[in-house]
Formats: C-alpha cells, structure tokens, sequence
C-alpha cells in the first residue's frame, strides 16, 4: 500500500521490484569488475542455476478460510525475536558497487530492523557498522584466519560490538573457480578492496612485515593505477602511504592467511574456548556434516552453497535442507541461504524446516543502485511479500508454515 499510495503523488520505487530486472538494472549500472564479483558463480554457475530450479519445484498450496487478518512474521533466534526471519548475509568488498558500502546496508539494517551478518571482508570496519546498527541485531562472518591471533582478534572485536553470535564460513576455505572474474583476471582483494577488518585490526597489522614490490619487467599503466589504489586503499590515505611498504604488505599479507584449509572439526575447540557466543556454521549441506555439527557442540546452521560461488553443480541449497533438518532434529537452528529472492521463496524455506533466512546479492544490488535507500527498498519489499505470501497461504503466524504448505513438482 505504501508503494501504492507514495504513486499517487508520483514517486516510483527507487529500485525494480522483482529480481530479475532489479539485477539488470545492476548489471547496467554497475562497473563491469564490480557487477561480476557479485553476480558470478562457480564454473558454468550451474550451482546457482540449482539454487533456483530448487525453489521452482517446490509449489505453495494455499489453504482458505483461516481469518489471517493479523499476521506474526516473527521468529525467534538465540533467545532473541526478530521481527521477520530475514537477515542480511556477509557479503565482502561492498565499496565495488557503492562508496557507503558496510556502512549504507547498516543503516539500511537499523532503519528496517534486520539483522546484518558483519562480513570477514567488509570495506568498513565493524566498529563503524555496529555504531551504525542502533538497536538491530548484529551477527559476525568469520574466515578462519591461519593467524591464530588475527581469528582471535576478529572474535574479540565482534564481541565488543555486540555481535550475536558468530558464523563460521566453511565453504570457502579456498576461493572457488570464478569464470566471471578470471576472464577479467580482477580479484578485489587484490586491489585492497575489502579488506578493512584486516587493516583495522592490531593483531593483523602487527604481523604485517614490510614487503618489497615485485618487480618483473617495466612498470605498465595498470601496475600503476593497482599501486596508486592499493596505498589510497590502506588506512591513512595515499599521501601519507606514498613511502610505505604496508600497504602492499598488507593486501600480500591478507592473501597468504585469510583462508585455513586445513581446518578439522577438532579446530572448532579452539573457536569454543574464546566465545560463549552462540557459534553458527555456515555451508553445511550434508546430514552427516549437520549431525557432526550438532555432535560438536555448535549452535546453529546455515545451509548454504556460498550462492553457488564455490562448487560448479553442488546441489541446491533448499534441496540440501530437508536432509539437515532431519539430522539436526530441532535440537539447533537451521538457516537457509544461497537463492533467497524474493518473500514466497522465505515461505517455501521456512516450511522446509528452516528458522530463518540469509538474503545477499539482492540487497547488493539495492545497495548499488540506491546506497541505503536501495537497500531499504529491497529489505522492505521482500518483508511485504513474506507478509502477503503467508496470508494468502492461509497461515496467521511463520509457525503454522510448515511442510503440508509445499508441494513438490517433477
Ligand atoms: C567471498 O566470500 C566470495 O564469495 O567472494
């Protein structure tokens, strides 16, 4: 109705509704580096293809006659009751699409009260985005450093910004076959980009020794411009980092250490023996990964395939769920990321068994399109159509979705 009523005095909406042109409108805005980091997938990205198709055969049955005149879109996460079961998922490198990058999804986060996952790889410091939050649920995204001290330093810092809980990704231990980005040999991290927890953080810069450029050959003007990028890029600015070596130690250094492929179940100890937080593990897809979690003490799951942007032909991660939620058994939350796109897709998570939901490159394109206000746009529309979706389904409350709400076509 808003929408509706804001036409009546000639305002349209700030960003495409539905996704497919909302992402359009993306790809035609955005930088073409910047728009396919963010739309890209793995290999032939028939993984993110599976994330959809898995979402298309499932069909809502809606019931009738059930008086849904007020509705409870609320669920309830680690003691706290949110008021809709989206949350905004960890995306890294945000200032590729828009210069208020972390900082505009915050406010955007606190004006909506949704949560907001702090990524490991944001371009803001997560004290600036917890400053930001007000009163919004803030959770933090780590990736496992093989700098112990750095893992440690992220979970301190996490914890004294109010962070929720922390969420372990474990499906990118190693970055994934990125066709997209390799046909532009572009990595963001490369350029310093997404990299501000890292250099904002004391156990990070202490390690960081002063690096030597490599040198092969004559300078070209792209080696110069990635310079002049990577010295802006590091705290302080280009002036003041014009002689010094840490900002390419920096990004060098982030390149060698942000990722643990070594890392067991026995590594999950360690992580325990820091936090009382509640820890979530995000990229478990297995029942037998789920029961292990469990096994393990941890005290929630996402089921997520990275959006699709790290296994060429995974399973889709909504026909992953079923499985999870069977193992896990209600003895801990399971949430559901990689292909949420629009409020109806939420309902089918939810009556598979999901608590809640994990929405990225939609509010990544609102953000670049609009900053905040796109972002705004984009969590305010998928609430309504998780609202409108319900009702129409016949269920007053997301605790009446439940399996008998779905039915499953070829
Ligand atoms: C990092 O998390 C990425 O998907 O690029």
């Amino acid at each position: 109705m808003e929408v509706y009523l804001a036409g009546l005095r000639g305002r349209k909406p700030r960003v495409p509704v539905d996704f497919p042109r909302l992402e359009d409108a993306a790809r035609r805005k955005l930088p073409r580096r910047a728009f396919a980091y963010v739309a890209g997938g793995a290999g032939m990205e028939r993984t993110m293809a599976a994330n959809l198709a898995a979402f298309e055969r499932r069909r809502i049955v809606p019931r009738m006659l059930r008086d849904v005149s007020t509705r409870d879109l609320s669920v309830e996460l680690f003691g706290r009751r949110l008021s809709s079961p989206f949350l905004l998922a960890p995306v890294g490198a945000l200032e590729l699409v828009h210069r208020d990058a972390d900082a505009a999804v915050a406010r955007a986060a606190a004006a909506a009260g949704v949560p907001m996952i702090l990524s490991s790889q944001a371009s803001r410091p997560m004290e600036e985005c917890a400053g930001l939050l007000g009163q919004a649920a803030r959770w933090f995204q780590l990736y496992w450093s093989t700098l112990d001290d750095v893992a440690a330093s992220f979970v301190r810092r996490a914890q004294a910004c109010g962070c929720e809980a922390i969420v372990v990704t474990l499906d990118t231990t190693l970055l994934g076959w990125r066709c997209r980005d390799l046909d532009l040999a572009h990595l963001p991290f490369a350029y310093a980009q997404g990299l501000a927890q890292y250099t904002s953080d004391p156990a990070f810069t202490a390690a960081l020794r002063p690096a030597p450029l490599p040198r092969s050959g004559r300078p070209t003007l792209a080696a110069i411009r990635w310079l002049l990028r990577v010295k802006r890029g590091y705290p302080g600015g280009l002036r003041a980092n014009l002689r010094s070596e840490l900002p390419f130690a920096s990004v060098r250094q982030f390149l060698e250490t942000y990722s643990r492929p070594s890392l067991t179940w026995g590594h999950l100890a360690w992580l325990r023996g820091l936090t009382q937080l509640p820890i979530v593990l995000k990229g478990i897809l297995h029942p037998d990964d789920a029961r292990l979690a469990v096994e393990h003490g941890v005290d929630g799951i996402v089921v997520s395939n990275h959006g699709g942007r790290q296994v060429d032909g995974a399973l889709g991660s909504l026909d992953a769920l079923p499985g999870v939620v069977e193992a896990v058994g209600g003895r801990i939350p399971v949430l559901l990321d990689s292909g949420i796109r629009t409020g109806a897709d939420a309902f089918k998570a939810l009556a598979l068994g999901a608590t809640a939901v994990l929405v990225g490159r939609p509010y990544v394109y609102g953000l670049g399109l609009a900053g905040e206000e796109g972002v705004r746009e984009v969590i305010d529309n998928l609430v309504a159509e998780f609202d409108l979706t319900l009702g129409l389904s016949g269920c007053a409350a997301t605790a009446e979705i439940g399996p008998e709400c779905l039915q499953s076509v070829p």
